[in-house]
């Protein structure tokens, strides 16, 4: 009874793997110069907590490859690359750029980095400090007066 549990489970598990989904791989050549400049304390907190999604610097786990759990992981670094990929901020236009930093601010305190990563990811998190540190830069780069 219990053998033929354990064995539809395995095989349901192994069944999952196939179901993968794939990340658009990096271009070839990555241009460093188009990465986001920012001083270096919030660059290395930048690197630290938040490249793993949205750079092209991700660190993949390896639960990260199997499936089910690789969906979701997966998802956040294609998602998150698309909100804002900190290596391909050169090419962003100025609508890009402003939408990222009030993005920053108004996420900074509660969703990013995401607290399910950060449950995996003690090494990235921040501070209340650090936030602050993060969300005042974030807006010393906002445009206009009203955000
Ligand atoms: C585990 C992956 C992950 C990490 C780590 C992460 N993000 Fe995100 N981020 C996402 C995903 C996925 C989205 C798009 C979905 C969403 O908005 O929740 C996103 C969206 C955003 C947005 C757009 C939000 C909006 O509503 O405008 C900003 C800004 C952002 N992230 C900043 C950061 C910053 C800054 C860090 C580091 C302190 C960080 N993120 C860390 C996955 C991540």
């Amino acid at each position: 009874m219990f053998k033929t549990l354990a064995l539809w489970v395995l095989g349901v598990f192994l069944l999952l793997q196939l179901i993968q989904i794939k990340i658009p791989e990096p271009p070839k050549h990555i241009d460093p110069a188009k990465e986001i400049k920012a001083p270096k304390k919030i660059m290395s907190m930048l690197k630290r907590s938040c490249y793993d999604c949205h750079s092209y610097q991700t660190k993949m786990p390896w639960y990260g490859y199997i499936s089910p759990v690789s969906l979701e992981v997966k998802s956040h670094i294609k998602e998150g690359r698309e909100a804002a990929n900190f290596q391909e901020w050169g090419n962003y236009d100025e609508a890009k750029k402003q939408k990222i930093y009030k993005g920053i601010v108004k996420t900074i305190h509660f969703r990013m980095p995401m607290p399910m990563y950060l449950s995996m990811h003690k090494d990235a998190k921040l501070t209340k400090t650090q936030r602050d540190e993060i969300a005042a830069w974030a807006k010393s780069h906002i445009k206009e007066e009203a955000y």
